[in-house]
């Protein structure tokens, strides 16, 4: 338990800088409000032992200040005892308690004491609370397959380390899953989990989000704002689609990492922070190393660990588990069953969205299901469209190319092929004649031959 002291009275702070180091309390002494918040803002404290008439600053500015920037820290407040009235409102501000001087040593010990008690009986139930979360997490968090046990394997392994981990995989394999299951699964759970998607933060802002930001830093800075790094202290911080990070922010992010300081927008203060790092991509990395698009240092710092999730048709031992599942998460009565042949159709089909595909589908097929038991008929009309269609491969669409106007692209191609025969090109592309009709209408393909 730290101690931060304040106060103007240079040799009554002498005296309990003394006394309480002799007490064992680890303790940093200050002279002023300002002198505090400096401190505060470079490292944490459990108690600031604060004197309320101080220059500048007082102890009451002192405290409310101290709210931004250590929310969870608990405050004494040392008042002469003329100001008694003072110290009351003190308390309505959010003091934990006060003293009144002259003290002696055991009333002073005895209140700092009992702030310990409470404050270690806090971190108790958050460190409980956190325990109850990452069970019901990990618990939603399934598979059997083979490949998907050796994943778990390597996180269990590497979790309660602090190593960098690198996790890749394609669109909705579960990057964000297996981030969260490492935090959960480390000594950190009971802190904090932040994701930041460097993909979706606009290029000027994501500095100040990642390493914060003080009051007027630049226009519309009204407030000093903390960045993900120190949200994250003490927890997990997770970067991802990291590969989208620009040049100028990879070379700070570097420092940041082999430093464990980070240096907010226009603050004269950096700040240490005390941060898990889990990263993830699902562009290659290697190949932006290799055309200079990702700095190589950065990319052998994060990928310590690397962890390749493998898309869903590489596991699909886990698909009808992952089905109970999500019927449970998107049922409340969880009476919901799958006939044997939707279930057959499910795992022929090669899932291209990977687990979010499948949990999107049972999602709408549990809203808009006829019966308690879901078959082939409560699948979506377009289900498949664009693996069936997928055969025609030797003219692959563009990657450009929207999914609509591939979609357009490949019923022509099918149409080509069968001489315009729509049912044979419907057949062919195992959709149901009149579906293949509607879709020509949607796209206004016309076609000069009858059948
Ligand atoms: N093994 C699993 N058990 C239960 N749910 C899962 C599992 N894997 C993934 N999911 C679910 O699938 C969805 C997609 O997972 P997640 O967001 O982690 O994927 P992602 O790889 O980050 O995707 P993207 O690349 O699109 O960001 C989430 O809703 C998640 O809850
Ligand atoms: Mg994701």
């Amino acid at each position: 338990m730290k101690i931060l002291l304040a106060d103007d009275d240079n040799s009554l702070r002498k005296v309990l800088l003394f006394k309480l180091k002799q007490k064992g309390y680890d303790v940093v002494a200050v002279a002023d409000g300002q002198e505090a918040l400096d401190e505060l803002n470079k490292s944490q404290f459990d108690l600031l032992l604060s004197d309320i008439r101080m220059p500048k600053i007082d102890g009451i500015k002192l405290l409310e200040q101290s709210k931004f920037i250590q929310p969870d820290l608990k405050t004494i407040l040392i008042t002469a005892h003329a100001s008694v009235p003072q110290a009351v409102a003190a308390l309505k501000l959010g003091a934990f308690d006060y003293i009144t001087k002259p003290f002696n040593d055991e009333e002073l010990f005895v209140t700092i004491e009992k702030t310990f008690r409470i404050k270690r009986l806090e971190n108790e139930n958050k460190q409980l609370k956190g325990k109850l979360k990452a069970q019901n997490f990990l618990q939603n968090f399934v598979g059997i397959s083979k490949p998907f046990k050796e994943m778990i394997k390597m996180v269990d392994k590497i979790a309660d380390t602090d190593a960098t981990v690198l996790i890749s995989g394609a669109s909705g394999t579960g990057k964000e899953v297996i981030a969260k299951s490492i935090h959960y699964k480390s000594r950190r759970s009971d802190k904090e989990f932040i994701a930041v998607n460097c993909a979706a933060i606009p290029k000027d802002l994501i500095e100040s989000e990642l390493f914060g930001h003080v009051k007027g830093a630049f226009t519309g800075a009204v407030r000093d704002k903390k960045g993900k790094f120190e949200l994250a202290d003490g927890g997990t911080l997770f970067l991802d689609e990291i590969g989208d990070l620009n040049i100028e922010l990879q070379a700070k992010l570097l420092r940041v990492i082999q430093e464990r300081i980070i240096d907010p927008v226009g603050s004269e203060f950096k700040k240490e922070v005390d941060v898990r790092l889990l990263a993830a991509t699902n562009a290659n990395l290697k190949r932006k190393v290799s055309k200079g698009d990702f700095r190589e240092d950065l990319y052998y710092r994060l990928n310590v660990i690397p962890i390749n999730i493998p898309s869903l048709n590489e596991r699909k031992e886990d698909i009808s588990i992952l089905v109970q599942e999500f019927l449970k998460r998107f049922s409340k009565e969880n009476d919901i069953t799958v006939s044997s042949k939707l279930m057959d159709t499910l795992m022929s089909y090669s899932w291209p969205g990977n687990v979010r595909e499948l949990e999107n589908l049972i999602e709408r097929m549990v809203i808009l299901r006829k019966s308690k038991k879901l078959t082939e008929k409560d699948l979506p009309e377009d289900f498949g469209i664009i693996e069936t269609i997928t055969p025609v491969k030797d003219e692959a669409p563009e990657s450009h190319l929207s999914f609509h106007e591939a979609e357009k692209k490949l019923i022509i191609d099918t149409l080509n092929k069968f001489a315009w025969n729509r049912t044979k090109s419907a057949k062919f592309l195992q959709i149901p004649r009149h579906v293949l009709i509607y879709r020509m209408k949607k796209y206004e393909i016309f076609y000069n031959k009858n059948e």
